[in-house]
């Protein structure tokens, strides 16, 4: 399974880079937002942080506008994949940026047949908000299930990328079900690795190893 980061913090992006836990980024308005900074200047340096594809979203609402932002946003770097909301107008410009060749995430899926219609008009990627669907108490890992099992029946070669991920349980069921990419913030993938049976256990051989009085170095 593959790991994108969820943030357009390039602090954050290259300390979990350096452990080579990122496959790739993806972004959002509200992420640039809380970033403070320029679309076009913060974008550039994730690309070269990160080899793997790093999604920018277009804000046009209109699919020929749409294609033009992506056209733009694409010449950032090689590893863009240009992001658009799941409209008539997102699948539109859609088909027409992967027909160039470039890699399209397409977001704001809320259910299996939106999926389906993004996987026949060319996507790379399909971003369904677990999250989301979770806060109005419908079941997001339900419509990855059902999307892999779509995807699966017909062979479609877009990927699942789970995203609106909030919880270490979210991660988990995402990988279970076969998503092929979770999308998380930096706090969420950190606390993969926590486990509170871990620091105890630690701290039993720490205080253990203490009274041995011995060193390795
Ligand atoms: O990848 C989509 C993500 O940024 C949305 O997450 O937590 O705002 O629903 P959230």
């Amino acid at each position: 399974m593959k790991f994108f980061v969820d943030t357009a913090d390039t602090q954050a992006i290259s300390d979990l880079n350096d452990l080579g836990m990122v496959d790739g980024v993806t972004t959002n308005p509200s992420l640039i937002l809380k970033s403070g900074r320029n679309i076009l200047e913060v974008t550039k340096e994730i690309c070269g942080i990160v080899d793997g594809p790093v999604s920018a979203e277009v804000v046009a609402l209109e699919a020929e506008a749409m294609i033009a932002e992506g056209r733009k946003l694409a010449e950032i770097a090689p590893n863009i994949t240009v992001k658009l909301p799941l409209t008539w107008d997102g699948l539109k410009a859609c088909k027409v940026l992967s027909g160039e060749g470039k890699m399209v995430n397409v977001t704001l899926c809320f259910s299996a047949n939106q999926a389906l219609l993004a996987a026949k008009a060319g996507a790379s990627f399909i971003s369904p908000f677990i999250g989301r669907l979770d806060d109005i108490h419908l079941d997001g890992m339900e419509l990855i299930q059902d999307i892999r099992t779509i995807y699966d029946n017909f062979d479609f070669q877009t990927e699942i990328l789970a995203a609106s991920i909030r919880s270490v349980n979210h991660v988990q069921d995402a990988a279970l079900i076969g998503a092929d990419v979770i999308t998380a913030p930096p706090e969420v993938i950190k606390k993969l690795a926590t486990h509170p049976l871990t620091d105890k256990g630690l701290e039993q051989f720490m205080s253990d190893w203490a009274k041995t009085g011995q060193n390795i170095l």
